[in-house]
């Protein structure tokens, strides 16, 4: 029995321990995340000049007009939803948490 309490607590803070990581934004690596699901169309260096992303027709978001054109909640919104036959939409691949530390990644290639 004790045995039993004490395999159910230790399992607990190793559960705890690989789970609440994920959770917490702060340890979200936004760069990871473009490079592993962006950079295919928008390119490593955001211009989407990329095979895909030129023919698809990718803004680049190094251009200052379409940062100015575009808030975070619209640059989350094309994240989760996409564009009908241009993007896909991220929302059954990234939680919202993943989304919203993208923001910051796109806004830097504007800088
Ligand atoms: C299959 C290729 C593809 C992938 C993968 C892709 N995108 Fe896109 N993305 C596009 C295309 C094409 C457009 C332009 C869509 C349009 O004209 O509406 C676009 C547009 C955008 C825009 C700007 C919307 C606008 O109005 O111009 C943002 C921001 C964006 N993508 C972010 C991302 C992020 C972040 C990821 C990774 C999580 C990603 N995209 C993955 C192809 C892609």
């Amino acid at each position: 029995m004790f045995t039993r309490i004490l395999i159910v607590v230790v399992l607990q803070a190793a559960i705890g321990f690989l789970v609440l990581p994920g959770i917490l934004a702060d340890d979200i690596d936004g760069q990871d995340l473009y490079t592993r699901h962006c950079v295919l169309c928008h390119g490593e260096d955001g211009t989407g000049k990329t095979d895909l992303g030129a023919g698809l027709g990718a803004r680049d978001f190094n251009d200052k007009k379409f940062q100015a054109g575009i808030t975070d909640e619209q640059i989350v919104e094309q994240i989760a939803s996409g564009t009908e036959e241009k993007m896909f939409p991220f929302k059954d691949k990234l939680t919202a948490e993943e989304m919203k530390v993208l923001v910051p990644v796109i806004r830097a290639f504007g800088e």
